[in-house]
């Protein structure tokens, strides 16, 4: 399907999200769309699939601008949309999430042979591992990212956007995505519009792309003619140097902050010994699984363990929960902003001071005005990119949601930072924000432990490193130690051949 965008505008309340926006996409191309969070990538994608309407301009599919309404409208036009925040009803099964909004919503769908063997078929091709049969609420988010890219899939549909569908996915997942998405381009001529962050598997997938800034059409042309670098100076509008700022490693004598010594936690991970000194970014590597975030998680007092302990400044915490891990100082950004970090239906400032202030309510009386100036102060340095901190979160793009996750622990001033893939779905100058944010509380005397899925983050970011994999610490880095190679191969247990990061981050 070819898909004429023509001059397209929409406006939220108080927000231009686009702005006489006028592109093409080609039948059977695979359509990269980039840019900074908020830029309207995909609110784009929502006016394409039906979910949103423009304010202005119009849409043409195959030549044809009729008005496509709804979500069940775009379906019957052969048109799917996967968003980038999922969608799924919780109460249903995988297989009646996939059916719904069909013609025939019945279970007809999967109860046909055909199609069950359509479905089983795909799922496999894909690699995916999923039970037709499981509550789609019972599954974790990565799982549920699967079920919404099959439903799209499996519509035969002939125009399909994926608002970042890698997100949670593991390498190989991705890899197996892209597959899938190359042959149905070549072979069915289905068309895709390709939203990601992740600049590598635009360049490497797609065969033209777009580059949105603030809502503005910046440019449209062949993939091969770009590169990593000018792909992000069109998003940013400057050039992009210093993505990392300089690491300055605390003293020796620095105080140990964090601590665990014999850390276990049954099938998860095994005699966990880690120290994250005051003033020093500590990275854990590994690959998905490796338990990584479980290790986190712990340490925070959301997951129990079996044996072992946690010690902060060198006083054992036992066996806490999160409320005593903040009391001691303690913060986390977790993975899964949606599901484990934020209240989508309030507003900044309530997310920001859920937990915080206490110190400005003494007696439990609030002192709004020294309130609202906190929130301001910190909305304003993280950059969050919103109309004012009353806008609810769920208006704001997923980028700026995840600094809203920031700046709601930051402002308890903690002093131990436990960051769960802190950026993810954040765009690189955003990215490079945060990093800089992390140094400087660093050099403030924070102590930190970072767990990220993009080796060149923590290579960038950390003064120490520690490697795990299947639930062990394998190995450790000093900072003139660390090198990607190397702590690639330690992260899959190979000591020798060919890899590039690139099959460990994205796929
Ligand atoms: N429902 C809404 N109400 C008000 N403003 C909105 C709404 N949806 C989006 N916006 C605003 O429109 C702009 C574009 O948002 P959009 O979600 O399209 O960005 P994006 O490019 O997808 O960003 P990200 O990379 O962070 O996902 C943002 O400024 C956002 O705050
Ligand atoms: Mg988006």
């Amino acid at each position: 399907m070819q898909v004429v965008v023509d001059n397209v505008s929409k406006h939220f309340a108080g927000a231009i999200a686009l702005q006489n926006v006028s592109f093409e996409v080609c039948s059977g191309s695979i359509h990269g769309l980039v840019g900074e969070n908020g830029a309207g990538k995909s609110t784009l994608g929502k006016l394409v699939g039906g979910i949103l309407q423009a304010s202005d301009g119009r849409v043409i599919y195959d030549g044809d601008d009729t008005l496509v309404s709804s979500p069940r409208e775009a379906i019957e036009r052969g048109i799917a949309v996967v968003q980038q925040e999922l969608v799924l009803c919780q109460e249903l099964t995988v297989a009646e999430n996939i059916c719904l909004g069909r013609e025939n919503t019945t279970l007809g769908f999967l109860r046909n042979r055909e199609s069950l063997r359509e479905f089983n078929q795909l799922r496999d091709e894909l690699g995916f591992d999923l039970d037709g049969r499981a509550r789609v609420g019972s599954l974790s988010i990565a799982d549920q990212q699967q079920v919404e890219i099959l439903k799209a899939l499996s519509r035969n549909a002939r125009l399909i956007v994926l608002d970042e569908p890698t997100s949670s996915l593991t390498p190989t997942e991705t890899r197996h995505l892209h597959q899938v998405v190359k042959r149905l381009a070549k072979d069915r001529e289905t068309t895709f519009i390709y939203v990601s962050h992740f600049l590598d598997h635009i360049l490497s997938s797609c065969d033209a792309v777009t580059v949105l800034r603030n809502g503005k059409h910046i440019q449209t042309g062949p993939a091969k003619d770009e590169t990593h670098g000018s792909l992000a100076a069109a998003m940013l509008g400057r050039d992009l140097s210093d993505v990392f700022p300089p690491k300055k490693a605390p003293p020796p004598t620095s105080a140990v902050k964090l601590s665990t010594s014999g850390l276990t936690r049954r099938r998860k991970f095994e005699n966990i010994n880690i120290q994250v000194k005051a003033g020093e970014i500590v990275g854990i590597a590994g690959l998905v699984g490796s338990g990584r975030s479980e290790v986190l998680r712990s340490i925070f007092g959301a997951d129990e363990f079996q044996s072992g302990m946690v010690a902060i400044d060198g006083y054992p915490v036992g066996r806490h929960t999160p409320i005593m891990a903040m009391r001691n100082g303690l913060a986390m950004v977790p993975e899964s902003r949606r599901e484990q970090g934020l209240f989508l239906e309030h507003s900044i400032a309530e997310n920001i001071s859920l937990i915080n202030f206490g110190e400005l309510r003494p007696f439990g009386i609030v002192n709004r005005g020294k309130e609202a100036e906190e929130i301001r102060k910190w909305a304003g340095r993280l950059n969050i990119k919103c109309t004012s901190t009353d806008a609810l979160v769920s208006s704001l793009s997923g980028g700026n949601q995840q600094k809203v996750l920031f700046a709601k622990w930051l402002a308890g001033n903690p002093s131990v930072m436990l960051l769960d893939e802190p950026t993810r779905g954040v765009d690189i100058g955003a990215k490079s924000e945060i990093y800089h944010l992390i140094a400087e509380l660093a050099a403030r005397g924070m102590a930190i432990l970072i767990v990220s899925s993009e080796l060149e983050e923590l290579v960038g970011l950390c003064h120490r490193m520690y490697i795990m994999r299947e639930g062990s610490i394998v190995g450790e880095k000093s900072a003139d130690e660390i090198e990607i190679g190397a702590i690639l191969r330690e992260c899959l247990g190979v000591y020798e051949g060919d890899l590039h990061s690139k099959d460990f981050c994205n796929g």
